[in-house]
């Protein structure tokens, strides 16, 4: 196993390593029309929000590339049509209308013969600036725990999958772990999961084995035993979406984990950029949850495990209240005391 890069554009391509099939195959995937695109981000080839969102960036280098009619409103239409590819994750909306604003200036300006150079450099430089916000997400992060805990050795815990494969470079919630661990100072991590797609048993597990972080395994259903036997120091989660109330839209668990988190009170954050920030809704309430299709629950690993009558219920985000987090890290710091005003204040200050 290695540090595979999950996202690669060349030669007027897209190249994503194929998430579904991690950890027992490396399989690369390669894209060069916008219905491709859009059908990798549908069907989980890539999955994570700030993946998703890249993804869809360099969909509309595609979209440049491959336009017949070389108008804003088609590259519009393109967009769109990316942005219905998953409702939840904010961060594909946010890429695609910053490649449109981009293509808005170029074309006004009449340099249309360098708006693919444009905006590939474009997607480049939102790659790499998420790497350097990750590293200062991590910082922020590790000083709270420092605070909170000094030297000790801890026990973290995280669910889903916020690493290199979802983020580039190094993740958001599972970059803290790493950078704490690189500190010396954890212990051990636990991995829940995460029914029904396994982001956390495949693709966690995977990125942590990558990095030498001891780790286990944990079922959704155990979340109150590890916490209530004082398991766990505390806990990091990534955020496919957070409103301006501090509301957060994360894989479906996510929510249960921290109500449990708040009985044994053991800290639970949330680590976000601010590009995951949707400051147009104003509580969790004008979330959209993805709904997926049936048969990821009804089967695992392609086989049927459920009887052929049965029908199954998949959302595949919950919105943890914002009453229930000790803090959000962001790349432009830590919300301790989380208001609309506070959230507003650090993400656009
Ligand atoms: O359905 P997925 O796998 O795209 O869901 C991903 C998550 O919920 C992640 O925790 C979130 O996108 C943050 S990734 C840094």
């Amino acid at each position: 196993m290695r540090k595979v890069e999950p996202l690669v554009w060349k030669d007027n391509k897209l190249t994503l390593i194929d998430q579904r099939r991690i950890p027992h195959e490396e399989n690369f995937l390669s894209f060069d029309t916008v219905e491709g695109v859009h059908s990798a981000i549908k069907d989980m080839v890539v999955r994570g929000a700030p993946l998703i969102g890249f993804t869809a960036l360099f969909g509309m280098v595609v979209a440049v590339n491959t336009a017949k009619e070389f108008t804003f409103e088609e590259l519009q239409k393109q967009g769109d049509y990316l942005k219905t590819a998953r409702p939840t994750a904010v961060n594909l909306a946010y890429e695609v209308d910053r490649a449109l604003e981009l293509c808005a200036i170029e074309i006004k300006e009449g340099r249309i013969e360098t708006l693919k150079n444009t905006l590939e450099k474009f997607a480049m430089a939102q790659m790499e600036k998420l790497h350097h916000d990750n590293l200062q997400m991590a910082k922020f992060a590790f000083e709270d725990l420092k605070e909170r805990y000094g030297d000790k050795k801890l026990n973290l815990m995280t669910l889903c999958n916020t690493g290199f494969l979802a983020c580039g470079p190094m993740g958001t919630a599972l970059g803290v772990i790493e950078y704490a661990f690189q500190q010396g100072q954890v212990n051990h991590v636990y991995a829940s999961e995460t029914r029904p797609y396994l982001q956390g048993g495949r693709l966690t597990a995977y990125e942590l084995t990558v990095s030498g972080i001891p780790h286990s395994v944990t079922v959704e259903g155990a979340f109150s035993y590890l916490l209530k036997n004082k398991l766990v120091d505390a806990i990091f989660i990534g955020a496919d979406r957070i409103v301006e109330n501090g509301d957060t839209a994360n894989k479906v668990g996510s929510s249960t984990l921290a109500i449990v988190a708040k009985h044994y009170g053991v800290p639970f954050y949330t680590v976000a950029p601010t590009s995951t920030f949707d400051l147009n809704s104003k509580t969790g309430d004008d979330i959209e949850i993805e709904m997926r299709p049936e048969e990821e629950v009804l089967e695992a690993v392609g086989k049927r495990i459920c009887p052929m009558e049965s029908r199954a219920l998949n959302p595949s985000f919950d919105v943890t209240d914002h009453r229930l987090l000790t803090g959000i890290v962001c790349e432009k710091g830590l919300i301790k005391d989380i208001t609309p005003e506070n959230v507003v204040k650090t993400v656009r200050p």
